[in-house]
């Protein structure tokens, strides 16, 4: 399986994407959560990065092109296929990938686009709380951790994004459809491109997921 997964902030990409890696046995490659791990290493790049991310602006391609590069190049996990979740973001990173599989002899089987209306948004990312260590994702309304504030796993404290407040993610919204809703448009052309409603419930959104890796898009 080789698939990305395409939505707006709180569309639910981190929240389905552990479970096709799960069930499929393959890798998942987040570049938000990739991003995160390098401003909690405090390195140059997360440095950068934090400033990015809380404007709601995009990091520049390259550096998420060879963010994914290595990846596919050195994350054993790969080996078996991917399920990417905030990447491809732009039309520059979608010519890129596809020219990265190409040399690897491989092709995307799917591109889902995860549809949900802005105005939902907004109570999705400000209620979500996630464990920083695991990228675990809970929702204080909509999936409540067993304990407040705590996660099922560890027990260790949950948290919010920095980003996660109403002002970043508007912006975080106009991004997404100057920059990244033409990517949708790009992987129509191609047949690629695999709608579905994401305003369903997850477990919803899971079956209908699964029937596209099943039966193709
Ligand atoms: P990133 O971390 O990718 O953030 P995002 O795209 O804004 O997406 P989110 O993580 O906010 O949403 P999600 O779809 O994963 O939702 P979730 O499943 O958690 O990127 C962050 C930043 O990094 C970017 O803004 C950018 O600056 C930079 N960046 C990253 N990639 C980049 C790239 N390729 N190029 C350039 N810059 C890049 O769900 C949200 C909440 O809703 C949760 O609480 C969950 O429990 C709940 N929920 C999920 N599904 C449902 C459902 N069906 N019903 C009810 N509640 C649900
Ligand atoms: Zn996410």
């Amino acid at each position: 399986l080789r698939t990305i997964l395409i939505g707006p902030p709180g569309a639910g990409k981190g929240t389905q994407a552990p479970r096709i890696r799960d069930e499929f046995c393959v890798c998942h490659l987040a570049t938000g959560d990739l991003l995160r791990e390098q401003i909690a290493k405090n390195t140059a790049l997360g440095q950068m990065a934090k400033k990015i991310i809380d404007a709601g602006e995009l990091v520049k391609d390259e550096i998420m092109v060879d963010m994914i590069k290595d990846q596919l190049e050195n994350n054993k996990a790969c080996k078996n296929g991917f399920v990417l979740d905030g990447f491809p973001r732009t039309i520059g990173q979608a010519e890129k990938l596809e020219a990265m599989l190409e040399a690897r002899g491989e092709k995307l089987n799917s591109a889902v686009e995860l549809v949900i209306p802005d105005q939902l948004l907004i109570a999705r990312i400000t209620g979500r709380l996630i464990h920083p260590a695991s990228g675990r994702t809970y929702h204080k309304e909509f999936q409540p951790p067993k304990k407040p504030m705590t996660d099922d796993v560890t027990g260790e404290p949950l948290i919010q994004r920095s980003d996660d407040n109403v002002e970043t993610l508007t912006k975080r919204l106009t991004t997404y459809h100057k920059q990244t809703a033409p990517v949708v448009d790009y992987y129509k052309k191609k047949n690629l491109w695999a709608p579905i409603d994401a305003a369903r419930s997850p477990n919803v959104v899971w079956e209908n997921l699964c029937k596209i890796f099943r039966e193709g898009p």
